[in-house]
């Protein structure tokens, strides 16, 4: 079975998902480390130099490989799920757990983050309430799709390892 976190850019995807795959001794992979590593290119050099489109259709092609593998925790990228059909093609493959955090707690974390993010360079205070509140909008209809919603900001880790467990037993995949 493979377990996907997806959620908006600085919900906590990738530390989560580290945690909860030692926890449980899952491997884990990072999608846009993933992609980088592969690629030999940065997440920003792609944007920059491709383009938005060909980064998607590059980050369905990597997800669609990993989904053959098995136990196994992925970290998606914040726009992940809401491109193509990439939703659908991860509930298919195991089970979605979504990140939900308010539109300030992502700002805060977004505005303290070392990590380069091309979709949210250059853009004032101002701006950047504008776009994670706009964008955030958009994406809740793929995100709330997820077979969990968890509270990024109270989470309790032991929680979330019973419920992928609880999935496990039920799961055929
Ligand atoms: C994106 C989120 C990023 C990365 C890319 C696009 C998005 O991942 O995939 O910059 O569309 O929200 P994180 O959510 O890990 O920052």
């Amino acid at each position: 079975m493979i377990v996907f976190i997806i959620g908006f850019m600085g919900s906590g995807k990738s530390t989560i998902g580290k945690k909860v795959s030692q926890m449980m001794n899952l491997n884990f992979v990072d999608l846009d480390k993933h992609i980088e590593n592969n690629e030999n290119k940065t997440i920003t050099a792609l944007f920059e130099y491709e383009g938005e489109d060909h980064f998607r259709t590059i980050e369905q092609n990597y997800l669609k490989e990993l989904i053959k593998k098995d136990n196994l925790i992925i970290a998606t990228g914040g726009g992940t799920p809401c491109y193509k059909n990439n939703m659908a093609l991860m509930k298919k493959s195991g089970i979605t757990l979504y990140l939900k955090m308010p539109v300030k707690a992502i700002f805060d974390r977004l505005t303290n983050s070392k990590n380069p993010r091309p979709l949210i360079r250059n853009k004032s205070k101002e701006e950047l309430t504008e776009y994670i509140t706009q964008t955030l909008e958009d994406r809740e209809v793929f995100y709330s799709q997820a077979n969990v919603i968890i509270d990024a900001i109270n989470i309790n880790l032991n929680l979330l390892q019973q419920i992928i467990e609880h999935h496990q037993i039920y799961s055929t995949k």
